[in-house]
């Protein structure tokens, strides 16, 4: 008789788990001594691989879907207000950074990172590059790439101080600020200035039509 077990190979765990349960089941049965009726072995099979296809669509909608005008709204006020990112890297983040005193921030709008890369820095900074760590537990503990203060210290990396330090929510809708309105927005112009800002104000006739 030819088996069944190896077909399962290229499916995923979750599936081959059930096609591997219900040929325990099976078994059971068998040894019971009645006569189990023969599903076919690909049934559990399909129906877990179709459970499977299901969470995975469901889930990456849920994270497709863009965040709120309000929590858009809040991450603009953390990086303007709170945070104080302008500073450095400009209130439009072209790094026509607000305070002359300030190191030189990047240019965001031209900015590679995605979400998780972003969230990463503003949490953790740059340490040697003057980009603060905004997370106030950074280099305390194992959340950026294990590295203590003091192994900063010993590499001779320096952490620039934030102003102020940011909650994980805090930094979650500056993200979300930063991805709707600056990261690999290309440059600033006069619709992008609008949008930027939820109305027409000043500055945004400074930039053509
Ligand atoms: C004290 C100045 C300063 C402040 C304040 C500051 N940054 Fe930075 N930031 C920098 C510098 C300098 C760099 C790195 C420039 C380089 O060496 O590439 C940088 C880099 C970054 C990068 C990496 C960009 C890339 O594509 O590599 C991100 C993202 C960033 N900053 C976001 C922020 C955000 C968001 C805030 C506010 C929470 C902020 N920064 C506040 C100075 C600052």
């Amino acid at each position: 008789m030819s088996d069944s077990r190896g077909k399962g190979a290229d499916l995923p765990a979750s599936a081959k788990a059930t096609a591997g349960a219900s040929k325990l089941a099976r078994d059971r049965e068998a040894s019971e001594g009645g006569q189990a009726p023969r599903r076919p072995w690909w049934l559990a099979s399909a129906v877990a691989l179709v459970g499977v296809v299901v969470f995975w669509t469901l889930g990456a909608g849920a994270q497709a879907q863009s965040p709120s005008e309000a929590s858009i709204a809040a991450g603009r006020r953390i990086y303007l207000q709170k945070a104080d990112c302008q500073a450095c890297h400009g209130w439009a983040g072209d790094g026509e950074k607000m305070d002359s005193q300030a190191p030189d921030g990047a240019n965001l709008r031209m900015s590679q990172l995605d979400r998780d890369q972003l969230v990463f820095v503003i949490k953790c900074g740059l340490p040697g590059r003057d980009m603060p760590a905004f997370d106030r537990l950074a280099y305390t503990d194992d959340r950026c790439l294990g590295r203590t203060r003091a192994d900063l210290r010993r590499m001779g990396l320096e952490l620039f101080d934030p102003g102020a330090t940011l909650q994980s929510r805090e930094v979650e809708r500056l993200t979300d600020f930063l991805l709707a309105k600056v990261v690999r927005q290309g440059s600033m112009d006069r619709a992008k200035c609008i949008d930027f800002w939820g109305e027409e104000v000043d500055v945004c006739s400074e930039f053509p039509r």
